[in-house]
């Protein structure tokens, strides 16, 4: 029997080898005259462990990791073809606890299948969700994802259903769906891991948001860093269109829906949703005033849902076992699960998708396993460059986008970067202003302005300079921005500076004289 070796093409697993391995593991297969074929894969999302490579044995699949081209011919030595002990062995890769402790609903293919065959899809679950959408009414479609509780996982959190709702209630000769995959924020990579791991689930995602609201054309907006996601997604769409299950007869349905992949220019505001249609159609990433809502009068001036990769790849699971079954995860009002990002220095970096609920503490100390360097935790970040730095005396905070905005967090696209307690959280706060200075789109003042002032207010801090004074001034400047400005970008710069200053204090005092001119 032919065996299957599983290696990651996912762009993480790249980064950290995968390509050499793929070449050492084919020259072993061919060099031993093995009956073994290789099928690229998506991760895991285990990134301390990549390239991760599994084989499947008539036990179940046996991971080893992390793999370097040179450990390959040992392990084939080892008896890896069939499942063999080295050094390397992980076992049963559902067993590992950062894997079996997940609720993998989105993720639930990723890592698995193959994410090109289409064929490996259906025999893993998919295609179901579509199947039962193309047989209710748009409306029904509308009231089970409505009916599900889930909220937009591209940082607002603003209800999936009600949305879809307004876009099939406006009437035009028109309508589109596009999605968000630009995943600027820091710490993120759960939209890139679907796009290279498991695309069909987002097509089939779009293609039911096009039959619940009546648009025909879908559109993934991809960051242009993410060259793999792109390529993967266009075949992706390709084998789809192929299929049937895109076209002018949705798998031979009276529906038509059909998608195209754009790649953007790399600038953190086209992640926001009116600067994104602008970029896609062939404008300057600039934010447009609402109203009137993209919902409304979106894409070309036509009725837009806009969602990210996320919210769209979570459709098909809701659709496909019920609204309920999406429902009973999770707590108050955020529903469902949510694919947790654990990044920056922290010894177990990787996805985990969860239901809501648990808290930052669990998910930094038992799941991040703490800090890669062994030091203290210091600082968490939540939300990406806009998330506020939570400190230890918030990890009882669970994950839940109410719990959060309470403590003047933001969830956001569910990204963590960890700090150690050598960072310096004045630093941090000017690096948020900076940031702001550097991706404001420009259309207002407090955002263009208030940056820049921000640096140079916090600069004086650090230089000693009326600390006091100026500390009171980017207070000032902080809820001028968090007030005043016309998006995101400029509103939530406060939140990573103000929670700096807030939680950590003793970063901010005017420096000993003595120790100054050490
Ligand atoms: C500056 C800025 C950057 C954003 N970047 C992203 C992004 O990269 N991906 C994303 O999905 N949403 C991003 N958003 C949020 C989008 O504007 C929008 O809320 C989202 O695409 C809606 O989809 P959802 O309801 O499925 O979350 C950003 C917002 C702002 C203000
Ligand atoms: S807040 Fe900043 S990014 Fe947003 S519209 Fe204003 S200037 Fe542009």
């Amino acid at each position: 029997m032919t065996v299957t070796i599983y290696i990651p093409r996912d762009s993480g697993a790249l980064a950290l080898g995968a390509e050499k391995v793929a070449k050492a593991v084919a020259q072993e297969i061919e060099t031993r005259g093995l009956d073994a074929k290789i099928v690229r894969n998506g991760s895991r999302g285990l990134y301390w462990l990549e390239p991760m490579v599994e084989v499947a044995t008539e036990a179940g699949r046996v991971a080893y990791g992390p793999i370097s081209a040179k450990d390959v011919a040992s392990l084939f030595d080892a008896g890896l073809a069939s499942g063999g002990e080295h050094k390397l062995s992980l076992g049963d890769p559902e067993k590992i606890p950062f894997l079996a402790k997940q609720t993998r609903l989105t993720f639930a293919r990723c890592g698995i299948t193959d994410p090109l065959s289409l064929e490996d899809y259906r025999n893993h679950g998919g295609l179901k969700g579509l199947e039962n959408a193309i047989a209710m009414t748009p409306a029904d479609v509308v009231k089970q994802v409505t009916d599900s509780g889930l909220r937009g996982r591209g940082g607002a959190g603003f209800p999936t259903g009600i949305k879809w709702k307004t876009v099939l209630d406006t009437t035009a000769d028109r309508k589109y769906i596009v999605c968000n995959a630009d995943e600027g924020d820091s710490a993120t990579f759960a939209d890139r891991m679907i796009m290279e791991g498991d695309p069909f689930v987002l097509i089939e995602g779009m293609t039911i948001a096009g039959i619940a609201t009546g648009a025909t054309k879908g559109f993934v907006y991809i960051r242009s860093e993410y060259p793999h996601a792109v390529a993967t997604m266009q075949k992706a769409v390709e084998v789809a269109r192929k299929a049937g299950v895109l076209g002018v007869n949705v798998m031979g349905s009276p529906n038509a829906f059909d998608m195209e992949i754009r790649v953007g220019a790399g600038a953190y505001v086209c992640g926001e949703e009116t600067s994104l249609l602008n970029s896609l159609e062939g404008k300057r990433g600039i934010v447009r005033a609402k109203p009137p809502l993209p919902a409304i009068q979106g894409l070309f001036g036509k009725p837009t849902v806009i969602n990210n990769v996320i919210s769209l790849a979570s459709v098909p699971i809701v659709m496909d076992r019920g609204a309920q079954h999406y429902k009973d995860f999770g707590m108050g009002r955020s529903r469902g699960t949510i694919p947790i990002q654990i990044a920056g220095n922290a010894k177990h970096g990787g996805l985990f998708e969860a239901a809501f609920g648990l808290t930052l503490g669990e998910i930094v100390d038992e799941i991040g396993g703490g800090t890669v360097t062994g030091r203290p935790v210091k600082a968490v970040q939540v939300g990406g460059p806009l998330g506020a730095y939570f400190p230890r005396s918030l990890f009882d905070t669970p994950f839940d986008y109410e719990a959060f905005a309470a403590k003047d967090g933001l969830i956001g696209h569910a990204g963590i970067t960890v700090f150690d307690d050598s960072a310096d959280m004045l630093k941090q706060a000017r690096f948020a202003m900076e940031f702001c200075a550097i991706e404001s789109c420009g259309k207002c003042t407090p955002c263009r302005i208030g940056s820049t002032r921000g640096v140079e207010t916090i600069d004086k801090i650090a230089h000693n300079i009326e600390p006091e004074k100026n500390l009171a001034l980017v207070t000032d400047l902080c809820n001028t921005m968090k007030f005043g400005s016309l998006c995101a970008l400029g509103g939530f710069t406060p939140y990573p500076v103000m929670s700096a200053i807030n939680h950590f204090p003793e970063d901010f005092r005017p420096t000993p004289v003595a120790q100054a001119a050490e």
